[in-house]
């Protein structure tokens, strides 16, 4: 079959589950991951041959996303902050929000000369951690998750971007204070409401941790207060504390830490116009 016999047969066998653009989002990354085809060579070289094997391994991939399992868990990886991460289903696919936290976080560090010592608690892939390392001088780098299988993820991310991150494993849940002074807490911690999985896309809900994502409806908080505890008694002088938040909990995520004594509470928006992270000094 040719390259672009298969586009067709590719839209054909998705059109009725999903939207064109996203079927196509879909095909680009898969002929680019398993064909080396770029998106250049899908216009130019319709007419190359895919070979039996090629086909066979196609078809599975097509048989996956029917069951609407995640491209990049089906792929193993996914792209965040610029940089590669691999990904399975003992971590959460990083979101374009997060970036945005990244982002900050990089904005308000890379200007420092001394060095800073920085956790990001409940790591996942390690995505924040690593792009945080990647894109800054001076800083140690440390982060903690209660999933093992996520922290193996983590640790073959770590190498994959060549950089430095020293994994903990942990449950946040249990502990009072970290074990060291540290300069910023960074943290996006399960934050989804019980009552919020009726707006949960299907695929994120039969595909995606739960451990990840989830929380009660009567205590939604309940990690943010924790954290915040912890950062009181771990925060160095001027130490900084970042969340990205659940965007309808913004008000209760800032009275929370105005209560609990935090000082200079930023709250801002993701590029949806949905209150998405905060940041507060000790
Ligand atoms: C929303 S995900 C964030 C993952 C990643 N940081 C990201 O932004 O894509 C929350 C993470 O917190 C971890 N987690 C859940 N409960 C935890 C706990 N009690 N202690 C430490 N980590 C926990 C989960 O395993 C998951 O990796």
């Amino acid at each position: 079959m040719t390259l672009k016999n298969f586009r067709f047969f590719f839209n054909n066998e998705l059109t009725h589950l999903y939207p064109k653009t996203e079927i196509d989002a879909f095909f680009f990354r898969v002929v680019e991951d398993k064909l080396g085809f770029s998106l250049m060579d899908v216009f130019i070289k319709g007419d190359s041959i895919i070979n039996n094997l090629q086909l066979k391994e196609l078809s599975e991939i097509i048989k996956r996303l029917k069951k609407e399992e995640p491209v990049q868990y089906i792929l193993e990886k996914t792209e965040f902050y610029g940089l590669p991460f691999n990904v399975g289903p003992s971590v959460l696919i990083p979101r374009p929000e997060t970036e945005e936290l990244v982002s900050w976080v990089i904005q308000d560090i890379k200007s420092q000369e001394q060095s800073i010592s920085i956790i990001d608690i409940g790591t996942g892939s390690g995505c924040i951690a690593i792009s945080i390392k990647k894109n800054t001088l001076n800083t140690n780098v440390y982060a903690m998750d209660i999933s093992i299988d996520a922290l193996k993820i983590a640790k073959e991310n770590m190498k994959k971007n060549e950089v430095d991150v020293t994994f903990i494993h942990q449950d946040i849940l249990q502990l009072t204070k970290l074990n060291r002074k540290i300069d910023v807490i960074i943290s996006n911690p399960p934050y989804v409401r019980d009552l919020e999985k009726k707006e949960i896309k299907n695929n994120v809900l039969t595909n995606e941790p739960h451990l990840a994502l989830f929380v009660s409806d009567d205590n939604p908080l309940v990690f943010y207060k924790h954290i915040a505890d912890i950062a009181k008694n771990s925060l160095n002088t001027n130490g900084v504390l970042y969340f990205e938040i659940n965007q309808y909990l913004g008000a209760e995520t800032k009275t929370m830490l105005l209560d609990k004594g935090f000082k200079n509470i930023q709250l801002k928006k993701d590029l949806f116009g949905n209150d998405r992270m905060i940041k507060a000094n000790l």
